[in-house]
């Protein structure tokens, strides 16, 4: 297929700050294909979890990065990612995953893996690209790339609602320094770090409601 007609959207920025949201809404009111690139590096996380793989071996996760058997499976708004035919929508979420798929993530021979599996996903009419690296380096051709971002501060307070609303017991003080500090390993780390591309629109949703940013994105889009 000629990939040069497919129009792709790519939304990059740190950990809360909505791009997950944004993405499918975005996706859904253009009628395009969505790619959660985190969801991929998650995928690793937890499958070289189970398959007892040492987190230190480079080589061995990105031997488990090439062999990933994923299906992400789609009906009407709802998405199920399926790992070697078992569900781990929810399991892929844990903050236990969140930690090692952060460490997978640094290591230039799984984003080496997994970048044609991201490339595949662009496909008529056009796809939505979610992740910390779409407009730099899986899309850099991109015909609209946004960068989404929002203070640490308000970006914990949301991620405070969320699991409040879960009922899961946390601390502010405690959230704040862990976002801090996956910010500083996303945007340190020496390949793919996250930043901007130059061609890049940066939204700060700090003080913006969703319906704001999606506006934006959809004015900037059009
Ligand atoms: O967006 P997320 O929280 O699901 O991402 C999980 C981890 O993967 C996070 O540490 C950032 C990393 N990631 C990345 O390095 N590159 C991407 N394109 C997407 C996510």
């Amino acid at each position: 297929m000629n990939t040069k007609s497919v129009v792709v959207i790519t939304i990059d920025g740190p950990s809360g700050a909505g791009k997950g949201t944004l993405s499918q809404l975005v996706a859904k009111r253009l009628g395009y294909h969505l790619l959660d690139s985190g969801a991929l590096y998650r995928l690793v996380a937890l499958s070289a979890h189970n398959l007892n793989v040492n987190f230190q071996d480079e080589q061995a996760i990105a031997d488990v990065a090439s062999k990933l058997h994923v299906k992400f499976d789609t009906t009407g708004d709802a998405t199920r990612i399926l790992l070697v035919g078992e569900d781990v929508t929810d399991a892929i979420r844990q903050e236990s995953v969140s930690m090692n798929a952060s460490v997978v993530a640094a290591y230039p021979k799984v984003r080496e893996a997994l970048l044609q599996r991201q490339k595949d996903f662009a496909q008529l009419p056009g796809l939505v690209a979610d992740g910390r690296d779409m407009g730099t380096t899986v899309f850099p051709n991109a015909q609209v790339k946004i960068f989404l971002t929002a203070s640490a501060e308000a970006r914990a307070q949301r991620r405070f609602k969320q699991l409040q609303e879960k009922g899961v017991a946390v601390n502010m003080d405690e959230l704040v320094s862990d976002i801090k500090a996956r910010d500083d390993r996303d945007t340190q780390r020496a390949t793919s770090p996250l930043k901007p591309a130059d061609d890049a629109l940066i939204l700060d949703s700090t003080s913006l409601t969703i319906e704001q940013v999606l506006s934006a994105i959809l004015a900037h889009v059009r």
